[in-house]
């Protein structure tokens, strides 16, 4: 079964208050969001492996460490997953980002696919699903499927706020997908939004309505 891990680390935790107050305004929340972004990235790749390398420092030849060459993907669900793709980046520069076009039918709440473009080797990859927001599971469940249908074999989730119903969708449909959040909330409202929450992380992030 897929691992949940809550990433508590004091700066996250921190910033997530200010993401979530009602009065930061949209440059304060795109610039936490990526601060944020960034720091889930270094949690996120603390098991990254290693494998020896030998170089000469100017004193000596040494024998130390680089990262074995895991290949890494990140597939941010448009629009608000965009918002956390810089701030990635700036750990891991040399990622290949692949896109995947969902939006939750107001209505319905059911996600529909309107994009996909995805690196050409995403089976051999370690692929990063970002999306702030994991509400019903609708969207992150669809995406997976998505990469899966296409071959990616090693996917992560990471998000900064999920309600416990998305989780548990993600846990039946994608029991071999480890999650990563910022905060596990209480529940969701009716109209499908998490509760405390933050909002509509896309209209926050591109101040739209
Ligand atoms: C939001 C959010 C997730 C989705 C989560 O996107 O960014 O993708 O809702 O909800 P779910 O878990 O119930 O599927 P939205 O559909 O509002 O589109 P946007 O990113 O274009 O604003
Ligand atoms: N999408 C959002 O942007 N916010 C929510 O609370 C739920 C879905």
């Amino acid at each position: 079964m897929g691992n949940v891990f809550v990433l508590d680390h004091p700066l996250i935790q921190h910033k997530l208050t200010y993401i979530r107050d009602k009065n930061t305004g949209t440059k304060e929340f795109r610039e936490l969001v990526d601060e944020v972004a960034m720091l889930m990235a270094f949690e996120i790749t603390r098991n990254l492996p290693l494998q020896e390398a030998s170089i000469e420092t100017p004193v000596m030849e040494t024998k130390t460490k680089v990262l074995a060459g895991k290949k890494i993907g990140l597939i941010p669900i448009l629009r608000a997953g965009l918002g956390m793709v810089d701030g990635m980046l700036n750990l891991i520069p040399a990622a290949r980002v692949g896109h995947v076009g969902l939006y939750r039918d107001p209505e319905t709440l059911k996600p529909v696919e309107y994009y996909i473009k995805l690196p050409t080797d995403i089976s051999e990859r370690e692929l990063i699903v970002i999306d702030p927001m994991l509400a019903t599971g609708g969207s992150a469940n669809d995406a997976i499927h998505s990469l899966k249908k296409r071959g990616a074999k090693n996917i992560r989730l990471m998000c900064l706020v999920a309600a416990p119903e998305g989780v548990e969708v993600i846990k039946e449909e994608h029991p071999d997908v480890d999650i990563y959040l910022a905060a596990l909330d209480e529940k969701l409202d009716e109209k499908g939004y998490i509760v405390p929450g933050l909002g509509d992380a896309g209209d926050r992030l591109f101040g739209t309505k």
